[in-house]
């Protein structure tokens, strides 16, 4: 019998096919509504290999039900919704799409920056909206992007991306992470700096940091405080790593400027969100590293890294190493 592998959302069939040449392939059947618990645990139960996405839940009691489960390729980079330490207590290969949607995610994180920056969003609503009566000198005026600071929390290989182009506009660029970056620091100018100075001094603040116990609620009502009155906060990484209700006081109140976000803290977020209610946020539904060639790329190596899963290659990126000792 062919190992069985089960894809958690509808994709091109001809994105899939070095998976479905040979293996037995299902997919669930829907592109943009998650399967239900009751099918994820059930096909679990009988699948060699998944291919996840970042909104499915792949936690101890899944893996375990995952009686022949040997790979879980998520499609993403990040990958909080996995359970990794009980996925490599049972020996279940784990594995990301880093590398390739770098440059797409750092686009679309520059995207949202300038959209908020010069209310493009907002800008865009109020022509449709038949509000544009005749030009005038402060209409829907914004804030500068070039020459200003941008400070960067998280300096993974996105965060890097992002700088070069903050360079490109002649911007300062600040850098918080847990390591320090010799290299982004010689070849971008980028500075190392505390969280606490990089808060206070940046114009944008830009958080691209992954998930972790260390970053859960990192941006709380005392950072947003001690941020300049005309903060800019970008958070094109993770949601939970902001306090939002805290967010949004910040920018009700006015001590910080605007907001733009592509994650929340709880996805779909619902229009009756309070922070959907403000015009200086400028949301976006974590499309960072949804571009079309991206994307397919992405779903190409989780193909690839199931493929060598199941049969013994080790996975071209692979997230728990510790399972092919
Ligand atoms: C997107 O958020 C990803 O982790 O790839
Ligand atoms: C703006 O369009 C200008 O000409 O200054």
């Amino acid at each position: 019998m062919k190992p069985y592998v089960f894809i958690t959302r509808k994709l091109p069939e001809e994105t899939i096919v070095e998976l479905t040449e040979k293996f037995e392939v299902k997919m669930w059947e829907h592109e943009d509504i998650p399967a239900p618990r009751e099918v994820m645990l059930a096909e679990a139960k009988k699948a060699s290999g998944m291919i996840t996405m970042l909104s499915d839940k792949i936690d101890e009691e899944l893996l375990s039900a995952g009686e022949n489960l040997k790979v879980v390729a998520n499609l993403a980079v990040g990958f909080d919704n996995i359970d990794l330490k009980a996925a490599t207590e049972r020996g279940i290969i784990v594995s990301n799409t880093p590398d390739v949607l770098t440059e797409t995610t750092a686009d679309l994180s520059f995207a949202l920056l300038m959209a908020a920056a010069r209310r493009i969003v907002e800008a865009a609503e109020y022509i449709k909206a038949g509000m544009w009566e005749g030009w005038s000198p402060y209409l829907l005026a914004g804030h500068d992007v070039y020459g200003k600071t941008m400070g960067i929390v998280g300096m993974g290989k996105i965060g890097e991306a992002v700088a070069r182009r903050a360079k490109g506009f002649g911007m300062e660029i600040l850098y918080h992470n847990r390591s320090r970056k010799p290299e982004a620091e010689k070849e971008i100018g980028a500075v190392y700096s505390s969280f606490e100075d990089l808060v206070t001094k940046a114009d944008y603040v830009v958080s691209l940091a992954p998930l972790t116990d260390e970053t859960r609620n990192l941006f709380t009502a005392d950072v947003f405080a001690k941020m300049k009155k005309s903060a800019i906060f970008i958070n094109a990484g993770r949601g939970p790593v902001v306090d939002e209700l805290a967010l949004y006081e910040a920018l009700k109140s006015g001590e910080i400027a605007a907001a733009g976000l592509d994650v929340f803290e709880k996805e779909p977020i619902t229009t009756d969100h309070p922070l959907l209610e403000l015009p200086n946020v400028t949301a976006i539904p974590h499309i960072g590293s949804a571009s079309t060639e991206t994307r397919t790329t992405m779903i190409k190596l989780c193909c690839s890294n199931v493929k060598s899963v199941l049969t013994g290659d080790s996975p071209k990126t692979i997230v728990n190493k510790e399972v092919l000792q």
